[in-house]
């Protein structure tokens, strides 16, 4: 069984397809522990809590940045045995950067959703990337989180057309749609073992 974590920001759309497919044993072998924003309004925190009865925790940076913020989280997650070899953390709208110490410390337990076909378009604003690029096909990327910005080996991904007649709104909700099912999909297949990685490719058994 993994103890799962999840770190958001904003809405918590994917903890919340997550979690309902937790519930509904989409995904099995998977225990959620607790959700950490580092926002404090966050809307995803209501609704790990109230709809989910998940215990949620909120770290606010207070200035603090790299590692000497990331440390606070480690703490949280060794209260809740999200430990770093058999523990998962999942990052869902999670918009602030990782410390290289925070990445070294959970080897490949560390999880990522980016809303468009990784290697093109990483960082902020990639739907908007994506239209503004003129590409005819988007997606989105499960990756293990490495040091880099949103370069970690790739589990799963998913595409969707891309339309002329496309906004940054239309094309992020077709992409939202597919997130939903694809980030429930890759952390069932890490929870029961199906992930092994030969140098960086992923390979699903
Ligand atoms: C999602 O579209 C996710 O892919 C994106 O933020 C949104 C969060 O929505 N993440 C990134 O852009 C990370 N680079 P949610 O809070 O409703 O899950």
């Amino acid at each position: 069984m993994i103890n799962l974590a999840i770190l958001i920001s904003g809405r918590g759309s994917n903890m919340t397809s997550i979690l309902s497919s937790i519930q509904s044993r989409k995904i099995s072998n998977v225990c959620p522990k607790v959700v950490i924003s580092n926002i404090l309004d966050a809307p995803g925190i209501e609704i790990a809590k109230k709809q989910f009865g998940i215990p949620t925790e909120i770290i606010l940076p207070d200035g603090k940045k790299g590692w000497d913020y990331d440390s606070k989280i480690v703490n949280i997650l060794k209260k809740y045995n999200v430990t770093c070899t058999d523990g998962l953390i999942c990052l869902a709208g999670y918009m602030k950067i990782l410390s290289k110490e925070f990445i070294d410390y959970y080897p490949f337990r560390i999880m990522n959703i980016h809303p468009a076909l990784l290697p093109s378009f990483p960082g902020l604003n990639a739907q908007k990337q994506a239209i503004d690029y003129g590409v005819k096909i988007s997606g989105c990327t499960v990756h293990f989180v490495d040091s880099g910005i949103d370069s970690g080996p790739i589990i799963i991904q998913e595409s969707v057309p891309v339309y002329a007649s496309d906004t940054e709104e239309t094309l992020s909700a077709r992409i939202l749609e597919i997130e939903h099912k694809v980030y429930p999909n890759a952390i069932n297949l890490m929870a029961n073992d199906k992930i092994r990685l030969k140098n960086r490719t992923v390979i699903i058994d």
